[in-house]
């Protein structure tokens, strides 16, 4: 099932089939186009190494080349169909998975593929002032990578909501590009999506812990009985595995670099040589990581139970779940602060899929710090980055009302305020990491800040000149 590049709208659904769908995309083009403009990447260039996706299958999907970026060709693509597919779960578990939409769950279903389409482009807004400030060519077209496929994204979304929710789903597509983050008066839907991305080792953190709860958010959808969600879902994922790459190598080599300075200086405060300090980069994590949790929502959900319920959303990896996939008789156990003391409630299963799609991620956020432990480990060094308590710096869910420190003491609001320098990143830590953000345009040349990568994208060398200016 290859995709059709003759068409205006690159497509492997068949557009040239729907006269009339292909009509209502064409005219969300330009809109889209327009937006790319004035809230896409703001430093101009000629032309960008960018990965295009040119197929769905197996043996291999991305077409590599240097690409004009306003002539990027963002298409719709959805993963093979598989004709026997059928629902994995809820009461409908067993029955055959839907084409279209069933009445009784339009309004929920378009409300899933909305508050997902929102984070896409929101992305994108979030991080257009970062090329101004890349530390190497090789950084600075992996944000355009990750950039162009979040609006592809935006596209996935837009073609569900053009294809199957009509009037509505047309509506909703245009209000897409009409919110925009941090606006004050039609912000994103999710507060985490309306915060500025202002250096890159937020955009590595945000493309660590961030883009990651995306990737377990759309592993839900993927499994969902609406079939070319599932579709649109699987595929959206094997991009998404790409921006998670950029994230892990780049707080890797935030952290490599960090380790070499530590040792050449024999000391932590590496501020001064141009590094940005272990504990620096801790409390990056701690910020991130606790709002990242916080786009879980509450551990206890009846939304949550009801899309389960109705096949509309499943849990990570659903089918390798050994119980009945129903979870009506089941229980599950849920984290929370009573009486000044952490403790455990049991409560349906039903209830807790937050907390459920939240534990997957936590083990999965786990993997970073080991490979960044490592090293540390291997530079010698005694130091170890980890991750803060569950309940540390929560704004959303049971730990939302309590103080919690990184290792998990409750502490009173006297103490929450009289440390949380300690753990938080300050505004003089900010202002340090900002200063450090001076663009490094020269191929081969890396900023002081952070180590080159291991090895370039697609075979090419660090030193390929991946970005041309105009
Ligand atoms: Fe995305
Ligand atoms: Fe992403």
């Amino acid at each position: 099932m290859s995709i059709d590049y003759s068409e205006k709208i690159p497509n492997n659904v068949d557009l040239a089939g729907d006269r009339k769908l292909q009509r209502a995309l064409e005219s969300w083009q330009p809109n889209f186009l327009n937006w790319w403009k004035t809230m896409g990447p703001a430093v101009p260039t000629e032309d960008v190494y960018l990965r295009t996706a040119v197929a769905v299958g197996r043996e291999g999907w991305a077409h590599f080349d240097h690409v004009a970026m306003e002539e990027y060709r963002w298409g719709v693509f959805l993963a093979e169909r598989n004709a026997d597919r059928r629902i994995a779960f809820g009461e409908q578990k067993g029955e055959p998975v839907w084409q279209q939409v069933p009445g009784e769950y339009r309004a929920d279903l378009q409300r899933l593929i909305v508050i997902q389409g929102d984070t896409e482009p929101a992305s994108v807004e979030q991080q257009r002032r970062l090329g101004e400030t890349a530390p190497s060519l090789y950084d600075l077209r992996n944000l355009f990578q990750v950039n162009v496929e979040e609006g592809r994204h935006l596209w996935a979304m837009v073609y569900l909501l053009h294809a199957f929710f009509g009037r509505n789903g047309r509506d909703e597509a245009e209000a897409l590009l009409q919110r925009n983050s941090g606006d004050l008066d039609s912000p994103r839907i999710l507060g985490a999506f309306n915060e500025e991305t202002p250096d890159w080792l937020s955009f590595f953190m945000f493309t660590y812990f961030t883009d990651r709860d995306g990737k377990y958010q759309l592993g839900t959808l993927k499994e969902s009985a609406f079939d070319p969600l599932s579709r649109t879902c699987e595929f959206m994922l094997k991009e998404e595995s790409h921006h998670m790459f950029v994230g892990t190598t780049g707080v890797d080599r935030v952290v490599t670099r960090a380790a070499e300075l530590t040792r050449e200086f024999d000391s932590e405060d590496i501020a001064p040589h141009g590094g940005i300090p272990l504990d620096v980069i801790q409390k990056y994590i701690n910020f991130h990581y606790s709002v990242s949790l916080d786009l879980f929502g509450s551990e206890q959900s009846t939304n949550a139970a009801n899309y389960f319920t109705a096949g509309l959303k499943g849990r990570w990896q659903e089918e390798r779940r050994k119980d009945d996939h129903v979870l009506t008789e089941n229980a599950a156990h849920i984290d929370l602060i009573r009486d000044g003391v952490l403790t455990q409630d049991e409560v349906p299963a039903l209830l807790a899929l937050n907390s459920d799609l939240r534990t997957e991620y936590i083990a999965d956020c786990e993997n970073g710090l080991k490979r960044w432990n490592r090293v540390l480990e291997n530079a010698g060094l005694d130091r170890r980055l980890y991750l803060p308590h569950l309940g540390f710096n929560r704004g959303v869910g049971l730990f939302s009302d309590h103080h919690v420190t990184p290792k998990g003491d409750i502490v009173g609001p006297d103490v929450w305020e009289a440390h949380k320098d300690r753990w938080l990143p300050t505004e003089a830590d900010k202002t340090h990491v900002r200063s450090l953000m001076k663009p490094v345009y020269e191929p081969g040349k890396i900023a002081s800040w952070i180590a080159p990568p291991t090895k370039g994208i697609n075979d090419k060398p660090f030193e390929y000149e991946y970005v041309h200016f105009s």
